[in-house]
């Protein structure tokens, strides 16, 4: 196991995992953060589970030489489709989250055994059943319904999130019958909590829409705490690094991460 002051080690597809590195570094600034996001291959939504598994494993092996305590896999995506095998996979080497069971635990904590519960994300991710197997496992009286809306990635890395694009968008998914009537929304996807509000408002504020990022950094802060593994001295610069770069990358991740970050070219693939 590596000692306190080792980095927590997160990645994502592509920048939207920034949005639970912004949470993490809220909460925790005295963690040194690395963060991989695999441009180079994203969307993930739409891969088969063989390639995210792939990519993930080699990402696991880049961010175990930069000596992470905890790797947290901070793309539902990833999570739903390559949990078991990057746990595997690491062993006794470091700690390994995902971004799925402290959603999980959280609703399946609060909610009473009547409640239906609502949840978007990835091709891949809702494919998986993920959310729902591991929910209806710890509370099988729980509804649950879900729903693939996978325009939400590129409509918000292209920057419509609050337009009248973004609006019709929104308005069209969220109003499919697979998601009338529920009182909870998870948002299973990273990229989300940026148009969180906007989901709210569709909803009239009448439904329950996760802080799936907060939920998830919060879990984190309790694992470190309960297992004595908080770091306990002023962090190191975080890292951020992305197997492809644009400008543009650089540009939009500050949407997702509150302060200014630089992104480093790594291309582990070559
Ligand atoms: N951010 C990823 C997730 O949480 C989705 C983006 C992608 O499709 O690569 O699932």
């Amino acid at each position: 196991m590596m000692a306190k002051h080792s980095p927590i080690g997160l990645f994502d597809s592509g920048v939207g995992g920034l949005t639970v590195a912004n949470a993490l570094h809220n909460i925790l600034p005295s963690e040194q953060l690395v963060y991989f996001g695999d441009t180079a291959h994203l969307p993930y939504g739409d891969k088969s589970k063989e390639a995210i598994v792939e990519y993930s494993l080699g990402i696991t092996d880049f961010l175990l030489a930069q000596k992470c305590k905890v790797i947290l896999i901070a793309c539902n995506t990833a999570s739903a489709n390559a949990y078991e095998e990057v746990r595997a996979h690491v062993g006794a080497r470091a700690v390994v989250m995902n971004v799925i069971d402290p959603v999980v635990n959280q609703v399946c904590a609060e909610e009473n055994g009547t409640r239906t519960i609502g949840i978007i994300g990835t091709k891949a991710t809702i494919d998986s059943g993920t959310y729902e197997k591991k929910i209806l496992e710890i509370t099988p009286r729980l509804q649950v319904s879900s729903l693939a809306t996978p325009l939400f990635v590129p409509m918000i890395e292209e920057g419509f999130v609050f337009d009248d694009i973004s609006n019709a968008i929104i308005r069209s998914y969220l109003s499919r019958r697979e998601l009338v009537g529920i009182e909870s929304l998870i948002l299973g996807c990273t990229h989300y909590p940026i148009i969180r509000n906007q989901i709210s408002r569709f909803f009239d504020f009448n439904v329950n829409v996760l802080d799936t990022a907060q939920i998830v950094a919060l879990a984190v802060q309790k694992f470190l705490s309960e297992n004595d593994m908080l770091s306990g001295q002023p962090a190191g610069d975080n890292l951020f690094f992305v197997s492809d770069h644009t400008p543009y990358f650089e540009v939009i991740a500050n949407m997702f991460f509150n302060e200014k970050i630089h992104l480093e070219k790594n291309n582990i693939w070559k």
